[in-house]
């Protein structure tokens, strides 16, 4: 993993860290210890399936390969079933009045599990959707769906948006008023080990989703996770909607900005109704490990040196930091004022909405900040080694207008980085794992 090293610290996203497993030498020696193995036989035996436990632990969680799907689609032997259907049915059913049925991908990701849990308690039904890749750890994805999904009565799918079958099966089974689409390969730096996973995720899989959505009779609606990250190079600030986004820094930013024009086109020839947020570095509770509040705290946590990154001429590197709460309430009300989409069956009977709103913070804190407020709070001072920001995928800030995000959905983020934070919010709590 040395290899991998220079990349795996920054401001906002890094690849994940599979393969990155360490053996704990103080419990190994407390293991061997308590056993007291005696003779030598047991002895070997013991290593031996400490071994053979390490082996299969490092397999589970070894990066991907880098050309190879990670995950074969599924066949539909996989799922279907009457059991799996009235699973299916049951979590989609609405329970309040005027409330939706909503399709959710990604529903085991950081977001997506945070959204489906909001929509569940309001009463609408909620049918998740999420290929469990392990761009970063498994067992987080499993555990958001046991511990928060499962309890709640969200039935989250183990399936792929590239699956046709599944997805014309799953709209067979429910009329879904609403898609919230937030499934896609997420993160920057993860570009130069694995590029193929963007776009099979985040184009492919995404026209597969819209397809399948445009066909359907009547057809949902559709919110769907775009990113600030499409803003590039652009350096006027406050980054509204108007500005330009052509010169995208990472193939993630051009997979999202491609995902916006597609979005465009099944608006303009079918009358699908797409709604698409740019999100802003979004951080909370059951985050995503390769953000750097999560793992800035884990190292300076562990007394290991962190990055921090500078831009050319010593320039700050700075992030909107979005609240979790915040960015659920944009989705929640993005959803509510989603109008129809006026096509059926594939066609389109007249103009559909069509929005890109960005959902931020407006209130940038620098990279040193960030460090500083985590500092104060883990009563640990950092080993900090600035360096400069490499050139391949980040951009030194961003900052965003949301005078639109206001007016359109009501939008009001009430959560300040340091504020909550210094809320005594508890570490554990806000890492959770
Ligand atoms: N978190 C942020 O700061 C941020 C910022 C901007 C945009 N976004 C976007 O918001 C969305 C949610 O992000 P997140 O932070 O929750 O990321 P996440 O990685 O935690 O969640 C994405 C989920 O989608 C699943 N997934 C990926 N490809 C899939 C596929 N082909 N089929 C089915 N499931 C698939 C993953 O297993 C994962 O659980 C993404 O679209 C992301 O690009 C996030
Ligand atoms: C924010 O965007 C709105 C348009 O949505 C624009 O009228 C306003 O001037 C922008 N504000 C700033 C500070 O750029």
């Amino acid at each position: 993993m040395t290899s991998l090293k220079p990349i795996l610290s920054h401001i906002d996203n890094i690849p994940s860290t599979p393969g990155k497993f360490k053996p704990d030498k103080s419990s190994l020696y407390y293991l061997h210890h308590r056993f007291r193995l005696h003779s030598t036989l047991p002895r070997i035996a013991f290593w031996t399936l400490v071994f053979l436990a390490f082996i299969s632990v490092f397999f589970f969680m070894s990066p991907p390969s880098t050309t190879a799907p990670r995950r074969g689609l599924r066949t539909t032997a996989s799922y279907g079933g009457s059991g799996w259907e009235n699973q299916v049915k049951a979590s989609a059913k609405i329970r309040s009045r005027n409330g939706h049925s909503v399709l959710v991908t990604g529903a085991a990701g950081f977001v997506g599990a945070h959204a489906s849990l909001a929509l569940k308690r309001r009463g609408d039904g909620v049918v998740g959707l999420d290929n469990f890749n392990s761009y970063y750890d498994i067992t987080l994805k499993k555990s958001r769906k046991s511990q928060l999904l499962d309890r709640a009565g969200v039935f989250v799918i183990d399936g792929d948006i590239n699956d046709a079958v599944l997805l014309r099966k799953l709209f067979g089974l429910v009329h879904f008023t609403h898609v919230l689409h937030l499934a896609a390969q997420a993160g920057v730096r993860y570009a130069m080990v694995n590029p193929n996973s963007y776009i099979k995720s985040n184009v492919d899989g995404f026209v597969n989703l819209l397809e399948v959505a445009k066909s359907t009779n009547p057809q949902p609606a559709i919110v769907w996770a775009s990113s600030s990250s499409v803003y590039g190079l652009n350096s006027k600030v406050p980054f509204s909607e108007k500005d330009r986004t052509d010169q995208p820094a990472s193939l993630y930013a051009a997979t999202k900005k491609a995902g916006e024009e597609i979005a465009h086109t099944y608006n303009h020839i079918y009358g699908l109704s797409i709604t698409g947020l740019r999100f802003f570095t979004v951080y909370g509770p059951w985050g995503r490990p390769d953000m750097a509040y999560f793992f800035f705290t884990k190292d300076i946590l562990k007394r290991r040196p962190i990055s921090i990154f500078e831009g050319p001429d010593h320039g700050t590197v700075a992030r909107d930091f979005t609240y979790i709460d915040d960015i659920v309430k944009g989705c929640l009300s993005a959803l509510d004022t989603a109008k129809k989409s006026t096509g059926s069956g594939g066609k389109k009977k007249g103009e559909a909405q069509f929005r890109i709103i960005n959902l931020g913070n407006t209130s940038p804190v620098s990279v040193n900040k960030l460090v500083s407020i985590l500092e104060k709070l883990l009563k640990v001072k950092a080993k900090k080694k600035v360096v400069l920001m490499p050139r391949n995928g980040d951009v030194p800030f961003t900052h965003a207008n949301i005078s639109l995000a206001r007016k359109e959905l009501g939008y009001r983020p009430t959560t300040d980085l340091e504020a909550e934070l210094n809320q005594g919010m508890c570490l554990e709590h806000f890492l959770r794992v």
